[in-house]
């Protein structure tokens, strides 16, 4: 079976190369340099390797990377993967005196890349470069300032890139990718929808048996987890959902219909007045963040328990939805920084294995969030299921700025079914990644039939984006946005005032908290 390592030296883009890679039928693996040392030393070989990008100098960088090439498997280094390759095989880098980021154009020599256009587009973000070739080297592509942009040594199997071919901005990027895999380093493929359902499942399989808990929120990832999870281990599996008062009329909707639609075995508990109790007053965005993850991991301890006893059974195993960039964010970006053996916990639930000595099954670990959909319509979820808004655990508490009350969170309530359901009527709810209300603790002056009103505003949030890292706010059309309005403040009690926020991120952030 082709295996594909990746050595991430820390660019930001390094997920990107697995997952355009998986869009032309490769998967790979994201591993640190301490990772690829381990493996070296325990008699490990890939198929091939890649070299990603990183943000450190090559001169700064005392690291001897020669085994890399000892191992004479086929090698694809990008941008700073490019400059060992150059510092290692005998080539010269030199240190940069003026970066070159962003667009830049890039031509090819011989047109070796028979997929791409002669002359193509492409994403730059270096300093350092390459001024001669390594003996055996070949120039394949030169930037429009002249600069060595791509290099190859076809006896070896080495393909050098100044650019990232793995980021949407380059132009024929999945043509230079499928070139390396197929061209240079003649491998089969190993990945297509049918080897992720089935790597998802195996995981599965080896809890078979056992009785399995899941802390159910409705969201795509639990939802697909528990989907796939029950296909192989039917009653075993047990979801917990807790409803903690913070969640939207959506939620509560879209909850009623899985447990009327779907096999799963879902247990709803009512935790609204103690979250109520504990959250009342605090201000403090990260106090808020803090009680209601805390307050979340004793409830949901203290029901399973009572759960347990009740039904003379004992849980092993809590499944997670966690997803790809979860586990490879819990690496260190950095070579030197080492394995870490902590995968970031997800969300709610951190620190609820240890607590609650379970051991953790999470099937989706591989995938990336656009696979988990695709997987969940295999799996025969309805579509608005799994193409559902992201919402953040904490819920309407980082959505009401300043002190959270009951009042105050009904107004967010309201507010956002109300965004809701114009978005679904007008067809705009695809249209966007995320779109939220948001109470601001500022009264404004207006008038409501004669009197004279001195009440609060919402703020429309509205956003595009494609992982939450970035966002732009979303142009919705005007009629919408007057539509949204003009209801907003005719049905929800005091609030007067509805403004639209204009920010993208950076600078600002989606959520106002
Ligand atoms: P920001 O506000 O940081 O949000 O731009 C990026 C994405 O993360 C979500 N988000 C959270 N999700 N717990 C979560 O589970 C949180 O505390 C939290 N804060 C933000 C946010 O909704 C957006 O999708």
């Amino acid at each position: 079976m082709t295996e594909i390592w990746i050595i991430d030296f820390g660019s930001q883009y390094t997920q990107l190369i697995t997952k355009r890679s998986r869009t032309i039928g490769y998967s790979t693996q994201i591993i640190t340099w301490d990772d690829f040392e381990e493996r070296i030393q325990n008699g490990k070989k890939p198929s091939a390797i890649i070299l990603s990008g990183g943000p450190q100098s090559i001169f700064e960088d005392d690291t001897n990377y020669k085994n890399v090439f000892d191992l004479k498997v086929p090698v694809l280094g990008i941008c700073y993967g490019m400059q060992i390759i150059g510092q290692f095989l005998g080539g010269k880098v030199e240190r940069g005196t003026i970066g070159e980021y962003g667009h830049a154009t890039v031509k090819q020599k011989n047109h070796l890349i028979e997929k791409a256009d002669k002359e193509f587009n492409v994403w730059m973000s270096h300093f350092d470069h390459l001024v001669n070739l390594p003996p055996g080297f070949e120039l394949i592509l030169e930037s429009s300032n002249k600069l060595i942009a791509g290099i190859l040594n076809t006896d070896k199997k080495i393909l050098g890139l100044q650019f990232h071919p793995e980021v949407e901005h380059s132009d024929f990027g999945r043509e230079v990718l499928s070139y390396f895999y197929e061209q240079i380093a003649e491998l089969k493929p190993n990945w297509s929808d049918e080897i992720m359902m089935q790597k998802c499942l195996k995981e599965v399989e080896t809890v078979k048996g056992h009785k399995v808990l899941c802390a159910f929120s409705g969201g795509v990832d639990s939802l697909v987890a528990a989907t796939m999870a029950h296909q192989i281990l039917g009653d075993d599996l047990y979801c917990f959902f807790i409803d903690n008062g913070l969640l939207r009329p959506q939620d509560y909707t879209h909850i009623e219909t899985l447990q009327k639609n779907t096999p799963l075995n879902i247990e709803i508990v009512d935790a609204k007045s103690e979250f109520l109790n504990v959250v009342t007053g605090i201000g403090d965005p990260e106090k808020k963040r803090k009680a209601i993850g805390v307050t979340f991991i004793e409830i949901f301890e203290k029901k399973v328990k009572e759960f347990q006893d009740n039904h003379k059974i004992h849980f092993e195993y809590l499944l997670q939805g966690t997803l790809y960039p979860d586990v490879i964010e819990s690496l260190s970006p950095h070579k030197k920084g080492g394995k870490s053996s902590t995968i970031k916990s997800h969300h709610n639930v951190g620190g609820l294995p240890e607590r609650m000595n379970l051991k953790l099954l999470e099937p989706l670990r591989f995938l990336f969030k656009d696979e988990v959909r695709l997987l969940g319509q295999e799996l025969g979820l309805e579509f608005d299921w799994v193409h559902r808004h992201p919402f953040p655990g904490p819920g309407i508490g980082v959505r009401v700025l300043g002190e959270l009350s009951e009042p105050a969170i009904k107004k967010v309530q309201a507010s956002d079914q109300i965004l809701f359901e114009e978005l679904k009527t007008q067809k705009l709810y695809q249209n966007c990644w995320q779109a939220f209300t948001v109470l601001l603790p500022v009264k404004t002056v207006g008038v409501k039939g004669d009197a004279r009103a001195y009440e609060e505003v919402i703020c429309v949030r509205i956003v595009n984006s494609t992982d939450g890292m970035t966002a732009t706010w979303t142009q919705m059309p005007h009629q919408f946005l007057e539509k949204v309005s003009s209801r907003i403040v005719n049905e929800v009690a005091g609030i007067t005032r509805v403004v639209y926020d204009i920010t993208s991120k950076p600078p600002g952030t989606i959520e106002w908290e």
